[in-house]
């Protein structure tokens, strides 16, 4: 008797190339069934929860539409990928810095303030340049650098005009020298399946702003340090950003939902193929138990 198929939701908001890609490489695994989940089209009633799907692929490309769905699979009693959980952590700069530093993973400096009086203190105390971060967003939006007091205070002060809470707390990382790029690898479980080295004339190394993405070799160091930061927010499919420093690679963020299209081609992998087969040996693993 045939295996019964394995229903995986991908979820999603537009169907981006990645997308396409993914639910290929899950239909390309036999017994294995994906659906297209329009995330613009959704309802959930949470008191009449019901599992329609053995699994939810999240890659919606809001973040915070793409926890709140999971958290509803997940309360219907569906797997999703990642789980809600670690979207949570990667979403918030501040938790994903928490949960690194709590797992002994190197990490850049850190300071968080509250005021602008507190913050341009940490800042001073800590050394120009510096980098200021809003707490949740991605593509490099809104982060800005301040090479002195006084464009630290202007800063400061743009950000405190902001509305919304997020920008008033300020999220200070040391600036780390890095030569014009930084390091992105992907992880799915406990395997380092591939990076690349992001180059830029700009600081900000996001592949979304322009900078040019090239293979690196994934060492031993390079996956041990991208699978200890992969599983200290929770583990999964996760892309993980690094800076080279004098002292070994320091760990920048961890990316949920992550974008690989522009990586496929350099590093010569098959990314879509090694998430699907991640997704499916897990879903297998648990039938199998
Ligand atoms: N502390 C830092 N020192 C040097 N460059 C940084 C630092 N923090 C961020 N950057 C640069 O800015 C880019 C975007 O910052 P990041 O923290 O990854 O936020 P996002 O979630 O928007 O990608 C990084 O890829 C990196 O090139
Ligand atoms: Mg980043």
């Amino acid at each position: 008797m045939s295996k019964p198929a394995l229903r995986v939701a991908l979820l999603h908001s537009v169907v981006r190339r990645e997308e396409k890609l993914l639910a290929a490489a899950l239909e390309a695994r036999a017994g294995v069934e994906c659906v297209l989940l329009d995330d613009r089209e959704l309802s959930f009633d949470p008191a009449q929860a019901a599992a329609d799907y053995d699994a939810v692929l999240a890659r919606s490309v809001s973040s915070s539409r793409n926890v709140a769905a999971r958290r509803l699979f997940e309360a219907a009693g569906v797997r999703c990928f990642n789980p809600a959980s670690v979207g949570a952590v990667c979403n918030d700069k501040l938790e994903t810095s928490l949960a690194l530093l709590r797992a002994g993973v190197a990490h850049p400096d850190l300071r968080i303030a509250f005021t602008e009086e507190s913050a341009l203190e940490a800042m001073e105390e800590m050394g120009y340049p510096v980098v200021l971060k809003p707490i949740v967003g991605s593509w490099g939006r809104l982060i800005a650098r301040a090479t002195d007091s006084d464009s630290a205070r202007s800063l400061l002060e743009h950000k405190a005009a902001l509305p919304g809470f997020q920008h008033h707390i300020f999220y200070i990382q040391r600036y780390v020298e890095k030569h014009g790029r930084d390091i992105r690898s992907f992880v799915a479980g406990d395997r380092c399946i591939a990076a690349i080295v992001r180059t830029s004339s700009d600081w900000r190394t996001n592949t979304a702003r322009g900078a040019v993405a090239a293979n690196y070799p994934v060492s031993p160091e390079l996956e041990a340090v991208s699978v200890a930061a992969a599983r200290a927010v929770g583990g999964g499919i996760l892309a993980v950003d690094l800076f080279e420093s004098e002292d070994g690679f320091l760990v920048n963020e961890v990316n949920d939902t992550m974008e690989f299209k522009n990586s496929i081609e350099p590093t010569g992998v098959d990314i879509p193929d090694a998430v699907a087969r991640y997704v499916v040996d897990q879903l297998r693993a648990v039938r199998a138990a």
